[in-house]
């Protein structure tokens, strides 16, 4: 079975989709470990309530960015993680985190890829960047994780429509709602399935 690690920093309703859907049996996959840069993350508790290790690692005790990526390592080593998911993770890897699990790492980004992406548009920013610009849909993307920053091939995305009235924090919640908590579990369930394939950076199912 397949074994998932997951960094998270936040509230953790991503987390919570996939644990949901693989207690309910569509992800063939176990939660072997959760990672927070932040020791008062709710997703750790979201963690420790479904019996899921759940462990903060200190980015300012491991001194510098390489001492903490070989940390974070290690430990996802160590659980034996073989799929890594960004799961409102807001802290930026290097190559040196992603080469060690080259494939093997999903992030989702509540925008629809190229659009408000990339460093500093994180958070309810990338909303505000959606709202100021008018677009009239926005939507989620979950892709692997590559140095770039929401660069690396994408897998599922979904849009979203935006209303006039929006303010961020509605759109924020539309874009969960509707988009992120489904496309999230979906890619897991495919890449625990080996449904997913990567050519020359473009992702290809292998099931239709
Ligand atoms: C989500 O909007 C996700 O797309 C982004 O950070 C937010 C995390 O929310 N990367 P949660 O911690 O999963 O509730």
């Amino acid at each position: 079975m397949l074994k998932i690690g997951a960094l998270v920093s936040g509230g953790g309703t991503n987390l919570q989709a996939i644990i949901d859907n693989i207690e309910n049996g569509s992800i063939n996959a176990e939660i072997v470990t959760v990672v927070s840069n932040k020791s008062k993350a709710y997703a750790l508790e979201r963690a420790e309530k479904h019996g899921i290790d759940a462990v903060f690692i200190s980015k300012k005790e491991a001194g510098s960015q390489e001492n903490y990526e070989d940390k974070l390592i290690e430990h996802f080593k160590s659980k034996g993680a073989e799929l890594i998911l960004m799961a409102g993770f807001m802290s930026i890897l290097s190559e040196r985190f992603v080469n060690a699990f080259e494939n093997r790492i999903m992030n989702i980004h509540p925008a629809l890829i190229p659009s408000f992406c990339g460093e500093g548009y994180y958070g309810l920013k990338v909303h505000e960047e959606a709202l100021k610009k008018g677009v009239k849909v926005t939507g989620a993307t979950v892709h692997f994780v590559t140095k770039e920053a929401d660069a690396g091939p994408i897998i599922i995305q979904k849009a979203v429509e935006v209303k006039d009235d929006d303010t961020a924090e509605v759109l924020q919640k539309r874009v969960m709602e509707e988009a992120e908590w489904v496309i999230y579990p979906e890619a897991v369930r495919l890449f625990a399935e080996n449904k997913l394939k990567i050519e020359n950076n473009i992702v290809r199912r292998i099931d239709r």
